[in-house]
């Protein structure tokens, strides 16, 4: 059962996007199993940019199934957005796009209730806004979640919203707090009649994903799994509580697509050559110096700004504590190093080898993101370069500076580095 799973072995954004996009030509179906349109992915083929949130990175190949399982939470306004857009430009979706009927909806009260927590300041965690949070708490909590497949019953949608958007509102209320004057409640009739015409829209793409990946492994097909966001974002094993709601490491692919994950034979962990993160939480590598300083440089020329917000991402030097931890969880193969081509001109980078917590040294990443606090990283440094790489298509096209980089990081990490990335093209890569 020959299938791959693309994971991201730091805080997000690594670029699985790139990745996921070089392999789908040898790949027949490519599926999202976690999270939602929280997620940004880019991919830039001659030139011209696509961004997906929710839709898997699959559907610009032709001939390769897109399938969203069970374990995303899908904002059907999103769904359809992308679906237009790629139809705009001359991508049609239909007969090659899946989503399954088990998987959970966003509504607007979903970001509303997010909203509200995130205003607070107290207990904020940075998220996207998304109303990823409040509906996978619908999904746990059971009393109050809908599926997709529910949204194809109008009657049953009428009663299920008769029932929720009420209690949304009462909730909400309580949780206000000095902003109930900005509050509007939701009227149930209302949110079920918008509903119903997202519905309408989707009904030919829903179905049972979990069957349609069983009988596509039967039959030899090959597929890839596409994690969104990054290991360190895990809700179980993720820097909690400054992570995400679903898992995002391969382990979610058993849970989220309804296929056994002792199916996927090869885990790729994609890594960025240095660090970003966005939101709140601990960051030991962090470049916090200032506005000419290198993190604003890596900042500016990785273009390191949220595609789902636009916010700027904090960035920092490679930290490795962190990608051995998450190459372990993961179970990585092999790692790709991406965004090389960013720290071309810089004299001298870092690689954080340990951390000390209390003048005490650590090689071990503690998750916890109280104990990571304490972390001070402790830094090897070595030569960078000062040419431009964007054209180097082999490794030997490297000057020896970026090799020995690598290098050191597939030594500090212990894998194979399979794939380095030089630029954001589909072209400007080399496999390793
Ligand atoms: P994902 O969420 O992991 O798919 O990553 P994102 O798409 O959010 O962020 C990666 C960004 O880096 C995107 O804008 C890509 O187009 C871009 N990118 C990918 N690979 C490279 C690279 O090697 N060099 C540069 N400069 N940009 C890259
Ligand atoms: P991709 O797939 C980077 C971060 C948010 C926030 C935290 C929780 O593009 O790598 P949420 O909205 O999920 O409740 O926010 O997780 N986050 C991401 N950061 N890349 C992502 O996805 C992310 N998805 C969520 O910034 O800190
Ligand atoms: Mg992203």
């Amino acid at each position: 059962m020959p299938a791959t799973c693309v994971v991201g072995l730091q805080w997000g954004d690594e670029a699985k996007g790139k990745i996921v996009d070089l392999l789908g030509d040898g790949f027949d179906l490519v599926v999202r199993y976690n999270g939602g349109a929280n997620a940004g992915h880019t991919v830039v083929v001659n030139g011209k940019a696509f961004k997906l949130s929710l839709l898997p990175t699959g559907v610009i190949r032709p001939n390769v199934t897109s399938v969203i399982g069970n374990g995303v939470v899908v904002y059907p306004p999103r769904f359809l957005e992308e679906v237009d857009q790629l139809a705009r430009g001359g991508i049609d979706v239909s007969g090659s796009l899946f989503v399954s009927d088990h998987a959970h909806v966003i509504f607007p009260y979903h970001m509303e209730e997010e909203r509200l927590l995130e205003s607070g300041g107290e207990g904020k965690i940075g998220t996207t806004g998304r109303g990823i949070g409040p509906c996978y708490q619908d999904k746990v909590g059971r009393r109050f979640g809908i599926r997709v497949g529910e949204l194809l019953r109008p009657d049953h949608l009428r009663e299920r919203l008769k029932f929720v958007v009420p209690f949304k509102n009462r909730l909400m209320a309580a949780f206000a707090n000095g902003h109930a004057a900005t509050l509007k409640p939701f009227d149930p009739e209302a949110v079920a009649t918008e509903y119903l015409g997202y519905a309408e829209r989707m009904r030919p793409f829903v179905t049972d994903t979990s069957r349609l990946l069983q009988d596509s492994l039967a039959a030899g097909k090959r597929l890839i799994f596409e994690a969104a966001q990054g290991s360190l974002l895990d809700v179980d094993h993720g820097t909690y509580p400054y992570v995400t709601s679903s898992s995002s490491l391969p382990s979610g692919i058993w849970g989220g697509a309804g296929v056994p994950s002792r199916c996927v034979q090869r885990i790729i962990g994609v890594v960025k050559a240095y660090t970003s993160r966005v939101g709140q939480g601990p960051f030991p590598t962090e470049l916090d110096d200032g506005s000419d300083g290198t993190g604003e440089r890596i900042r500016r020329i990785g273009r390191e700004y949220g595609t789902v917000t636009g916010r700027p991402r904090r960035v920092g030097w490679f930290d490795a504590v962190a990608v051995r931890y998450t190459a372990a969880l993961s179970g990585a193969d092999e790692i790709t190093v991406m965004l090389l081509d960013v720290l071309s001109g810089l004299p001298e980078l870092k690689l954080c080898t340990a951390y000390e917590i209390d003048g005490e040294r650590h090689t071990h990443f503690p998750s916890d993101a109280y104990q990571l606090e304490k972390c001070k990283p402790v830094y090897e440094s070595i030569s960078g370069w000062s040419e431009d790489i964007t054209k180097a298509r082999k490794l030997t096209d490297l000057p020896a500076g970026a090799r020995r980089y690598v290098e050191r990081i597939s030594e500090l990490v212990g894998l194979k580095v399979s794939v380095v990335s030089v630029g954001p093209d589909r072209e400007q890569t080399i496999l390793a």
